[in-house]
């Protein structure tokens, strides 16, 4: 299996509930390394052009003031599998369905703030990281 990457988000909901470091042990514990990291309190702008794939559906507005309200900690994981690894990590959009164990099923409190972000694609996920990384700035190892 390749070496892959793929780009993470803890939202505002679960920086504000101080559990960053319980989430980046989540990757950790499953082969992901952290090569690159920020916190950022996202614009508007921003935020919206991160989501631009959701813009015409009836929740876009709502999940653009969610990010926007308070700062994210966003990361590019490595490792194999990343994209696969890091989503079964994270569980189901809905906390309500997702599996016992994963980020959502334990940090989440709804399907809008749901306390992670992560890339459902290779593809998509090099598109998100160098939204919010340049190439320097990602540290392979
Ligand atoms: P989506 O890409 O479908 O989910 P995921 O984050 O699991 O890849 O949706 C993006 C975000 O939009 C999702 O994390 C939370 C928000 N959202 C809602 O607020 N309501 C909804 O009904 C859906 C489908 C998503």
């Amino acid at each position: 299996m390749a070496i892959e990457r793929t780009l993470s988000i803890v939202k505002p909901d679960a920086v504000g509930k101080n559990v960053i470091g319980k989430i980046y042990d989540r990757f950790e514990s499953a082969g992901l390394k952290v090569v690159a990291a920020k916190m950022k309190h996202l614009s508007r702008s921003e935020a919206e052009g991160f989501y631009a794939v959701h813009k015409e559906r009836p929740f876009f507005n709502d999940l653009v003031q969610f990010m926007i309200s308070g700062p994210v900690m966003i990361q590019a994981l490595e490792g194999e599998n990343a994209v696969l690894k890091n989503r079964d990590l994270m569980g189901a959009t809905d906390p309500k369905k997702a599996d016992k164990g994963t980020i959502r099923a334990d940090f989440a409190d709804s399907i809008d703030a749901n306390a992670v972000h992560g890339s459902d694609s290779a593809e998509n996920a090099a598109i998100e990281i160098a939204y919010f990384f340049a190439a320097s700035e990602v540290y392979s190892r």
